[in-house]
């Protein structure tokens, strides 16, 4: 079977799977407790950081884990003193910044810029926030926050509420919850929710079921008395099988984000959600972690720091560690390695299947051919493998046969992924050579 190109580094939390997370917990709390035993981890090697979009912690806590490991740092944090501004391609300031350090984290304003950034060096690169799309490190930080407070992940319910459009830090953090059988319950502002297919993909991967919750304190955030769960299968919650729609009794945590402006989201109608001091005493939040990646804005007033609920600046504080623990397991798996991350396909580029339809996405802005990757076993879905978004793909051939079927017929499901070849129109496929169905 010919091998399909994967992606080296770290790009989405969708890369996680069970065993890297919980050597990651472990691994963070190891260097807590010993931390002189790193400090010459990673003498000799040098890190960049290209920081095209404006950060605090995310740069800082990075270049403090490589300083604290012994390595030194590059570090652009103005995309505006790079060749960029003069209209070097991605590919081209990938290719050599990466011949001036180990290992390159980038952060970047355009959807799936990591990836393209990946495939154009041979060092192992970090996504840093890539547009909406993803944020794997806050991911991880946030997920180590929480496993200091929980004995067990699954079982538990978490809130994620405010710009789910835009806010890159929600997304990824909806793959590690849902890995680890959390129930996530969605409070998007209005006009701000991810899209269906987004959400579809996550329950398909998970084989989580979508249910409906209420609560009055629903209504205030986000206007709407109803919410959206996803539910990780098997989780027992005798409410479910009431035909009225459930009220929700408590949250272990709420996960606020703020209103990614930069991107272009608004506030529509009543306001932004965001936490109110009187709140706090609703048995809804009687035991609820307040997280946030920061920074924040209004939803989460200064009042909250100082109620033990609060957990944004222990995520913020794990910031280093959790980076320490990444980059020991890229630069030095020879004495610090964890469990391999899921690689990401690098995706087969089809100019057939036009441009992807996503005006944020990295392609765009690049001049790239949209490459596809494949997911679902049961029902597949054709990705841009760079900025995840679904390609209208309604027939998919065979190489080897070359036979041509609608997408979700059994025949289509049969073809082994070495094989597929998408096409949006079954003329299209008629005239590349294919014949129907067979
Ligand atoms: C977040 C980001 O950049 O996505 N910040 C961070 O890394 N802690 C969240 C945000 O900017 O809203």
């Amino acid at each position: 079977m010919r091998l399909l190109p994967v992606l080296e580094g770290l790009h989405s939390a969708e890369s996680f799977n069970v065993e890297f997370l919980e050597a990651f917990f472990r691994r963070t709390r190891e260097i807590e407790a010993r931390p002189v035993e790193f400090r010459e981890s990673l003498r000799g090697r040098v890190v960049a950081h290209v920081f095209e979009e404006p950060s605090t912690r995310t740069r800082l806590s990075f270049e403090s884990a490589v300083l604290r490991l012994g390595g030194s740092v590059l570090t652009v944090t103005d995309p505006k003193s790079t060749s960029g501004a003069k209209g070097e391609a991605l590919a081209d300031t990938a290719h050599i910044v990466g011949g001036y350090a180990d290992l390159l984290v980038w952060r970047h304003p355009r959807d799936g810029a990591s990836r393209v950034v990946a495939q154009h060096t041979s060092v192992p690169v970090i996504n840093a926030g890539d547009g909406r799309l993803g944020h794997p490190t806050q991911t991880l930080l946030d997920l180590c926050a929480l496993e200091r407070r929980w004995p067990a992940f699954a079982g538990r319910t978490i809130g994620l509420m405010g710009d789910l459009k835009y806010g890159r830090t929600a997304r990824s953090l909806a793959w590690g919850l849902a890995l680890l059988g959390v129930r996530v319950v969605l409070l998007p502002a209005p006009g701000l929710d991810w899209e269906s297919s987004f959400e579809r993909r996550i329950l398909d991967h998970f084989g989580m079921r979508l249910r409906w919750t209420r609560h009055p304190l629903f209504r205030v955030w986000t206007g709407s008395p109803e919410a959206r769960v996803l539910e990780p299968r098997g989780m027992i919650q005798g409410l479910l099988f009431q035909d009225e729609v459930p009220t929700l009794e408590r949250l272990d945590a709420l996960y606020l984000t703020r209103l990614q402006r930069e991107r272009g989201a608004t506030v529509i109608g009543e306001g932004y959600p965001g936490l109110q001091p009187e709140q706090l005493r609703d048995p809804l939040l009687e035991s609820c972690l307040l997280m946030h990646p920061l920074p924040r804005r209004e939803e989460l007033p200064f009042e909250l720091d100082r109620d033990d609920r609060a957990l944004y600046f222990e995520q913020a504080r794990l910031g280093p560690v959790a980076r320490m623990a990444v980059l020991l397991a890229m630069l030095r798996e020879d004495a610090w390695p964890l469990p391999s991350l899921t690689p990401l396909p690098a995706g087969q580029p089809e100019a057939a299947l036009g441009a992807c339809a996503n005006a944020n996405c990295v392609t765009r802005a690049e001049g790239l051919t949209t490459p596809w990757r494949v997911v679902g076993a049961a029902r597949r879905q054709f990705l841009c493998a760079l900025c995840d978004s679904l390609l209208p793909v309604d027939y998919v051939g065979c190489r080897s046969t070359l036979r041509v079927h609608p997408i979700h017929s059994p025949a289509a499901l049969r073809i082994s992924p070495e094989n597929l070849h998408p096409f949006r129109e079954r003329e299209e496929a008629l005239e590349a050579g294919y014949a129907w169905g067979g």
